[in-house]
């Protein structure tokens, strides 16, 4: 991005029309129609220099390396951001072989094509890597340990997505948003329908509000392409909301807010047995992406009201 000074009057007036009409990144973002992928359609709005293009698997699927590399040069993409991903957590315990291959070797497939095409890939990835046991909030120094298929699977994702020269890992936790099926939708669902809830009390992680997220990438991407040093920003990060809460709490303060009518009562994750096992915590530590981005992740329990109004949830 520069000015070029004309000697002529006029054409002094047509660079600076066409410097505010430049595109900064062209930004292919797969897995469009899952939560994280339509928050950051929807964010586009908010990025208006930044022109983003979404595919979900019907339009192209991850696994397809070749027609991701032909898609992207089509296109002439300068940025990919990797929403695809096989999220059922349980399902992968049984599924594993699917599991690794979209969340895996897929994103070893878009490490290779962002790296023949010079662009940057920005790939999300999950707290649950960790297994839970340390009790203070995850750095991105801190050694993964997954307890699960999912968390092994999207591991070595972000090994293979790293191995890229232009990449950024972006771990995230608790993620929901007004158009997926996720733990605050399930919630109020259920806190509609019952009299009463049991909801585990010792899991501990962040709720993370998609639109929060998806603000925050498309942010990195800006300051990746103003930086007069952007391969000093590749690496690995974590963001989430502020502060933590476990499920029973989250669950309560969605009731407090959305006035639901069913009783929660809070249960140890023994008692309510699932395929995957998940890390009893899970906070991530958002230090880094502060210091190195300046961006800074409002409170977990402030999301929930924008949330709420627009899903037309009482608040
Ligand atoms: N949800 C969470 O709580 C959470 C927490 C931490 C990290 N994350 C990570 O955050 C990212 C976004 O998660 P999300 O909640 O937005 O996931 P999501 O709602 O499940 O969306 C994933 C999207 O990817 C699509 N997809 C699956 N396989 C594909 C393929 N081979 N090619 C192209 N698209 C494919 C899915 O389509 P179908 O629906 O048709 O399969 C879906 O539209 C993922 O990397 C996830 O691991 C999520």
């Amino acid at each position: 991005m520069y000015f070029v000074i004309y000697r002529s009057k006029d054409k002094a007036i047509i660079s600076i029309f066409s410097y505010f009409c430049t595109v900064m990144a062209k930004i292919i973002v797969t897995g469009s129609k899952g939560q994280l992928g339509q928050c950051l359609l929807d964010a586009a709005t908010r990025f208006p220099h930044h022109h983003l293009m979404g595919y979900d698997i019907d339009q192209l699927d991850i696994s397809d390396t070749q027609a991701v590399f032909q898609t992207a040069k089509e296109r002439r993409a300068t940025a990919i951001i990797n929403c695809a991903a096989y999220t059922a957590v349980d399902k992968a315990e049984q599924e594993q072989g699917q599991a690794w291959a979209i969340n895996s070797e897929a994103v070893k497939g878009l490490a290779e094509v962002c790296d023949r095409l010079g662009i940057l890939l920005i790939h999300i990835s999950t707290d649950f890597v960790f297994d839970g046991t340390i009790f203070e909030p995850y750095t991105e120094k801190d050694i993964p340990n997954p307890l699960s298929e999912y968390g092994a699977s999207k591991l070595s994702g972000e090994r293979f997505a790293l191995s890229c020269r232009r990449c950024i890992v972006v771990r995230t936790s608790w993620l929901y948003a007004p158009n997926g099926h996720n733990f605050m939708s399930s919630i109020v669902k259920l806190g509609n329908q019952k009299e009463e809830i049991r909801v585990v009390n010792d899991q501990i992680g962040s709720p993370t509000y998609g639109p929060h997220l998806a603000d925050a990438l498309l942010q990195m991407v800006t300051q990746v392409e103003v930086s007069r040093l952007p391969d000093e920003l590749m690496g690995l990060y974590h963001y989430a909301n502020n502060g933590s809460c476990s499920r029973y709490e989250f669950a309560q303060k969605m009731k407090e807010l959305s006035g639901f009518g069913a009783r929660i009562v809070p249960v140890v994750s023994s008692e309510y047995p699932t395929l995957a096992k998940r890390p009893a915590y899970s906070v991530l530590d958002t230090k880094k992406i502060t210091a190195c981005f300046g961006i800074v992740p409002p409170y977990w329990a402030d999301a929930i009201r924008p949330y709420m109004l627009f899903t037309n949830h009482k608040s």
